[in-house]
């Protein structure tokens, strides 16, 4: 008898149909957001689950699935996991590293920039009629090229993100939990270790892409705003929480800084309704990794994980320690 999972969010089709050939599949393609106590009723008969960041894996869910063997993430971040309760209740957990390096970098590059130069301000005004002349003043925007580009977290996407960087002739800082080898910052642009204190003080440019965890909850709050050039723009790409959204809210009312770009919010979809009324920030519902190939990509790494998992071999992005 095949074993029995749950694919917890709408996934592509096809690979519903490569997961149904090794497995008894429930699905929701009707993309409900299971509440904790709809989750543990969905997985209470299941061996495993392809998830999303939106499903929770803590212990109290895991207290009621002895049958639990693997949970699937189909993202890279896992602070939807709890891994030290999936190691002790013997639970694998899994992520989807590297495929979506290039596509998050890019992204970053494509926020970054439609903060800098007002993109997204300046189409509204236009889709509002408001264009009738051409000012040698509307919308001045900060120059990327030839300007310093701050990291914090030098990850696989951070790195991607300063490779990019060779081409503005920009100079990269970064901060990180360690540093890295000579050979990987020479490949980043020549990027140049620092405090995080430095990256605030120096970056035109604020690209976050570090993990969540509680020791990074907002690793940027108004003492870290208060750091920033006035003219800085700041980018996040990470997760929610990183930043404390009431403090950047009032930096960007205040101009403290000049603009954010925002993939990510804490609360998400629920975000702080106060950045819709704030011309300097830019937007996006969470896509950073949305181009159709990688997030094919992602799904077909978190079932060739699942897979692995349920048939005894090592999933090849093995998280939990058991
Ligand atoms: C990731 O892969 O972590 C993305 O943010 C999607 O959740």
């Amino acid at each position: 008898m095949k074993p029995a999972i749950l694919v917890a969010r709408a996934i592509f089709p096809d690979v519903l149909t490569r997961l149904s050939t090794h497995f008894e599949v429930e699905s929701n393609q009707e993309d409900i957001i299971f509440s904790p106590t709809q989750l543990a009723e969905k997985l209470r008969d299941k061996a495993g689950a392809l998830t999303t960041s939106s499903a929770r894996i803590n212990r109290e869910l895991l207290q009621q699935l002895p049958n639990l063997k693997m949970v699937a993430n189909m993202a890279v971040g896992y602070d939807n996991f709890d891994l030290p309760a999936m190691a002790e209740f013997g639970v694998q957990a899994s992520n989807t590293p590297d495929v979506l390096n290039e596509t998050t970098a890019d992204f970053g590059w494509a926020l970054m920039m439609a903060t800098a130069r007002r993109i997204t301000e300046s189409e509204h005004w236009l889709r509002d009629g408001q264009w009738h002349k051409w000012r040698y003043d509307y919308f001045l925007g900060a120059d990327l090229h030839g300007s310093t580009l701050g990291i914090i977290g030098m990850g696989r996407i951070g790195q991607a993100i300063a490779r990019r960087s060779t081409g503005f002739n920009m100079k990269v800082i970064y901060h990180n939990r360690s540093r890295l080898s000579s050979e990987q910052e020479a490949l980043a642009n020549h990027a140049q270790y620092v405090s995080k204190e430095e990256v605030l003080r120096q970056a035109d440019h604020l690209m976050l892409i570090l993990p969540y965890s509680t020791a990074s909850h907002h690793t940027i709050g108004a003492a870290e705003l208060a750091q920033m050039k006035p003219t800085a723009t700041l980018t996040n790409l990470a997760r929610g929480g990183i930043v404390d959204d009431q403090a950047l809210i009032a930096a960007l009312r205040t101009n403290q800084i000049a603009a954010a770009g925002l993939d990510v919010f804490e609360n998400e979809p629920r975000f702080n309704p106060d950045f819709l009324s704030l011309k300097n920030v830019v937007l996006t519902p969470h896509i950073a990794s949305a181009s159709e190939a990688t997030r094919r990509a992602m799904a077909n790494c978190a079932a060739d994980n699942l897979i692995a998992g349920l048939s005894g071999q090592r999933p090849p992005n093995l998280l939990t320690l058991l």
